[in-house]
């Protein structure tokens, strides 16, 4: 099977270039001349395929290095399957997630690696990989990391917050690093200072302070920027790689930003949310249906942040000069019937958590129109360094012969309009980005050479998706 996309621009990180992409089966095989007769033969006519990318951009597929399919948290189950969740990123133009394999305390961690495959295989419609979160560091959990890494798991995440669920003390987050420093696993951080938050969100609750509100209140910067200096300075002793997850605080970016300065090995990822929503606007948020209820469609931890202190001005601007590297999700959706309900009258019982793995690609595009990022920059961000901070690039992140075939055509002349009823595939009854318009529009998305979406329709298969066993990290200094 032989295709042709003609016509287009094709972006990688380096630049841009007017270029047909030539694809036999699951592989790009060559970048030629717009209309390239070089190789003696009329290419548009022997093709099984033609994709018209006139006037559009041509780049490599989405690949969203966080999310969490299915995850159990919050006293429930993240709303989406990997069958509905993989089928919206495709509708997105993301091709390829990551998503992480839960360890809760005093479980095996091998055993929760083949539970993740077996929830996986066969019900997703784009590629995926798996990062492992440890909750009991121990010496089992040490050695299970080293097996890991032989199957394609070579980033670990730990949490600094949540205790008795998923919190690592300083010790275990030392040991959990010294192995990475041995083993070249990339250690992935949730930085909140947790036992601060855990006596504000009492206090607070004890002042009758319940509503989702006080969710980013009793979450301050200074418990993201303290865990975040202490998570860099336990890497430095180590000498782990360290990627700080979902960063939200302009203070942690602060920290990042010394740290790489110094020369670390020190990597910091950001969301669409804490780039355009804000405590203010979202956390406070009211509604005729769930009256100051409404803002629980919002709460995910780190928290949205103030509008009026800065930070989503300051996660652009880190963004252009690469004090964080790349954007991913932290796709973890629920509903608010029965599952963000939890949490009426008690914002500290709502399941942590947003659904956005649909609309990356677009949000992000966004930031183009806008000129926050440059084209090059939309397309490193989501797709380049997220294959190279997780060990695909080459397979995965660039449009080049021998890569998997995995591509968007996007439109900057199209228009998407988000919201129910209008793009939304996500198994939510909600979305968190109701309203957003975006000035531009997934035409087509490949996957592997397969065309899964075109013509404003799925036409992929869940089950196409395929375990995507990645190196070690390709990013460091
Ligand atoms: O609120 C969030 N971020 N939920 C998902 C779990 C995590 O900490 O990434
Ligand atoms: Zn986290
Ligand atoms: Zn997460």
């Amino acid at each position: 099977m032989k295709t042709l996309i003609t016509g287009g621009t094709v972006v990688n990180a380096s630049g841009r270039s007017r270029a047909d992409v030539l694809i036999d089966g699951e592989k790009v095989v060559a970048l030629l001349d717009p209309g390239s007769t070089a190789l003696g033969v009329d290419l548009a006519a022997s093709v099984d395929t033609v994709i018209d990318a006139t006037g559009k951009y041509v780049v490599p597929g989405g690949i969203d290095a966080h999310t969490h399919m299915e995850m159990p948290f919050g006293g429930t189950f993240a709303s989406d399957t990997f069958a509905t969740g993989t089928t919206a990123a495709a509708w997105g133009g993301t091709t390829t997630i990551v998503d992480f394999v839960v360890q809760y305390p005093e479980q095996n961690v091998l055993d929760q690696y083949a539970l993740w495959h077996e929830k996986a295989a066969g019900s997703c419609a784009v590629d995926y990989g798996f990062h492992q979160i440890l909750s009991d560091v121990q010496d089992s959990s040490l050695q299970a990391m080293d097996e890991l890494i032989d199957e394609g798991v070579t980033s670990f995440k730990l949490f600094m917050a949540y205790k008795g669920v998923f919190l690592s003390d300083d010790g275990q987050i030392l040991r959990a690093m010294q192995k990475a420093a041995d083993n070249g696993a990339m250690m992935m951080m949730h930085a909140e200072n947790g036992a601060v938050i855990d006596v504000l969100v009492q206090q607070a609750l004890a002042a009758g302070n319940t509503s989702p509100f006080f969710h980013g209140t009793t979450r301050p910067w200074q418990a993201e920027a303290e865990a975040t200096s202490r998570a860099i300075m336990l890497a430095d002793l180590t000498g782990a790689p360290l990627y700080v997850v979902h960063v939200s605080a302009k203070q942690a970016v602060e920290q990042i930003a010394l740290a790489r300065d110094r020369g670390q090995n020190v990597f910091g990822e950001t969301c669409p949310q804490y780039l355009y929503l804000s405590l203010e606007e979202q956390l406070g948020a009211r509604s005729e249906q769930w009256g100051d209820f409404e803002g629980a469609k919002w709460v995910c931890s780190t928290p949205l942040r103030s509008r009026a202190e800065g930070h989503q001005d300051h996660m652009w601007q880190a963004l252009r000069t690469n004090d964080l590297q790349l954007v991913s999700t932290d796709h973890c959706p629920f509903c608010m019937a029965d599952q963000k309900e939890l949490g009426t009258g008690d914002f500290s019982k709502i399941p942590n958590g947003i659904g956005s793995v649909e609309h990356r690609m677009d949000l992000m595009y966004q930031g183009v129109v806008t000129g926050r990022i440059s084209l090059e920059r939309w397309v490193e961000i989501t797709s380049v360094t997220p294959a190279r901070m997780f060990g695909m690039y080459g397979r995965k992140g660039v449009i080049a012969p021998g890569a998997d075939a995995d591509v968007v055509v996007y439109d900057p002349a199209g228009h998407t309009s988000i919201g129910v009823g209008k793009t939304h595939h996500m198994n939510m009854d909600y979305s968190a980005w109701e309203g957003y318009e975006i000035d531009g529009h997934v035409d087509t998305v490949l996957s592997r050479g397969r065309v899964i979406v075109q013509d404003d329709a799925f036409v992929g298969e869940v089950g196409h998706g395929r375990y995507v066993k990645r190196d070690l990290t390709q990013y460091l200094v």
